[in-house]
């Protein structure tokens, strides 16, 4: 799973002197921001749903290795960056740690050796979590997780990023206000869903933009551009937030749906998204998915409607096309023509897309994504669009709903030429406006993705 790891980009712009001047200051831990009896337990099972909820497993369990025993590298522009082995093993994981080494590394990003952690750990985020979230977590690492002996590559960036100590510059900078959930004026489910989404969730660490210093621009719902768009390699982590954010037009229920299975009436979840339906979101019981919906939906104030309490109740459904509405008629009424002096773009949807996405681009509610208004499609980078087209792409397969959908990809049967011209059309087409994909662009993705062989992608 590659990350956000240009992150790194920040300790050259803060420059060594100022690290070198925080780094002799001795590091002080951040106490606990709850008070816990020392014989406190957590209930059965919480443990591990706390480490659903934080997605732990994703980025420390390396490709085909074991769960949790570390090794999956993360790319940055500047060098690899190796997840650590947190199983309990007592020589190469976790298993000799306190409870407080455990926070600091959770809260203040300090490692096992007293390191600075790079920050593709997102203790940005999970600095919210409570005390006995944390206990929990921590318990259920040290009691329930089976030990794996694997020393983990060490991580060696080019100089200056192997200066891990600058990182205390850039902690001093990037995490703004104190490691504590601050609730939000609402009712219980509102602050429950505040709480995962902020926290474990860290869904800010893809959805809000970055500061000049890659830091998570906006980690809590009281700064403004908290979840207002971000970008995860050169895909777009839509904006979930605002006038613009498409899934404040979704119903909460809708929204819960997209969470729990990666698919609703109006898209699929792709790339790093699919990635946290697959891990994390799919084993979140249907209360804290429709608290997170509810949050989503209510954060600048909105009124939301009532959600039923299952989630995704209703199946995997096969509903009729949808017909075209106002904004998507004229495309519609052009593709229904056939005409023979079509553009080139509307002629190759016709004869290669419109079979699953319809004239409408509303697709099949649940089956076959709309492409009116989706925001892979209008992505500012149209590269993700073009590398679905060239190389398919699939919906991973979740409890509430089995099925696993996958679409072909169309590398072979069309030219670079045709993609860019079938890709400028869908992103201007049923209203959606967008700027025109170019035959060399599409040449750039047809190589990129196709050395890389989109194993991660693809899923
Ligand atoms: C987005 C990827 C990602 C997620 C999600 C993530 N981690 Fe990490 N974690 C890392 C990376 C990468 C490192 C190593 C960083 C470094 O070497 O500076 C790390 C380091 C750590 C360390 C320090 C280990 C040591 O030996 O110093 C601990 C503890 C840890 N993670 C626990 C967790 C727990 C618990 C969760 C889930 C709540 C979690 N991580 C989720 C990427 C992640
Ligand atoms: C590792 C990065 C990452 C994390 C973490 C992440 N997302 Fe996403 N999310 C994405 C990307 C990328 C997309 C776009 C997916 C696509 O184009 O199919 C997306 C799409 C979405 C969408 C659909 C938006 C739309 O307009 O279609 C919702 C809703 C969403 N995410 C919610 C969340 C929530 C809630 C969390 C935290 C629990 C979260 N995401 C965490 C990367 C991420
Ligand atoms: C046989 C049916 C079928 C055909 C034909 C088809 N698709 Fe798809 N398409 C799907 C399915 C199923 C998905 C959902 C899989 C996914 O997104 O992971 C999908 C997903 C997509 C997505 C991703 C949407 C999102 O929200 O992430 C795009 C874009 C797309 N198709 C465009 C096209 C284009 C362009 C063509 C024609 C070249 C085409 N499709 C042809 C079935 C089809």
């Amino acid at each position: 799973m590659k990350k956000i790891l240009s992150i790194l980009i920040a300790l050259i712009v803060l420059g060594i002197v100022a690290a070198l001047a925080l780094a002799y200051a001795p590091f002080k831990p951040t106490p606990a921001n709850e008070t816990l009896a020392a014989d406190w337990k957590a209930e059965p099972g919480r443990g591990e749903y706390v480490m659903r909820a934080g997605d732990c497993m994703a980025c420390h369990t390396a490709n085909g290795g074991e769960s949790m025993a570390g090794g999956r590298g993360i790319e940055s522009p500047l060098g690899t960056i190796w997840s650590s082995n947190i199983t309990p093993d007592k020589e190469t994981g976790i298993g000799n740690w306190t409870l407080d080494q455990f926070r600091a590394a959770m809260v203040d990003g300090v490692g096992g050796h007293g390191q600075q952690l790079y920050p593709a750990m997102p203790y940005e985020n999970y600095r919210f979590m409570t005390e006995s979230d944390l206990r929990a977590l921590y318990d259920y690492i040290q009691t329930e997780v089976k030990p794996v002996k694997n020393e983990v590559q060490a991580t060696s960036l080019t100089f200056p990023f192997n200066m891990r100590f600058g990182l205390r510059a850039w902690n001093w900078l990037a995490l703004s206000g104190e490691a504590k959930f601050k609730p939000m004026a609402g009712d219980e489910q509102q602050i429950r869903g505040q709480y995962l989404v902020e926290g474990a969730g860290h869904c800010a660490a893809c959805h809000s933009p970055r500061t000049t210093f890659m830091a998570q621009d906006g980690t809590r719902l009281s700064d403004a551009s908290f979840l207002t768009g971000g970008m995860v390699d050169e895909w777009t982590a839509p904006a979930l937030r605002g006038k613009d954010a498409r899934v404040q037009k979704w119903t909460a229920e809708e929204i819960a749906a997209y969470l729990a299975t990666g698919r609703n009436a109006h898209a699929v979840a792709n790339g790093e998204m699919a990635l946290v339906v697959e891990h994390s979101m799919q084993y979140m019981t249907d209360a804290d998915l429709n608290a997170m919906a509810v949050f989503l939906k209510s954060m600048d104030g909105q009124p939301v409607e009532a959600v039923p309490a299952k989630v995704a109740a209703a199946g995997p459904r096969s509903m009729p096309a949808l017909p075209a509405d106002e904004a998507g008629k004229a495309t519609a009424t052009l593709l229904t023509s056939a005409s023979p002096d079509m553009p080139v773009g509307a002629r190759l949807y016709l004869d290669n897309c419109a079979a699953c996405h319809f004239v409408s681009g509303k697709g099949a509610p649940e089956i076959f994504p709309e492409l009116q208004g989706n925001a892979m499609v209008l992505g500012k980078d149209a590269n993700p669009f073009v590398s679905v087209i060239l190389n398919g792409t699939s919906v991973p397969s979740t409890s509430r709903r089995p099925m696993h959908l996958a679409m072909q990809g169309y590398a072979d049967r069309l030219t670079d030429e045709e993609v860019a011209q079938l890709a400028s059309f869908i992103r201007n087409g049923w209203g959606n406006k967008a700027s025109n994909v170019s035959a060399s662009d599409v040449s750039k993705v047809r190589k990129h993705t196709q050395a890389a062989a989109a194993p991660e992608r693809a899923q």
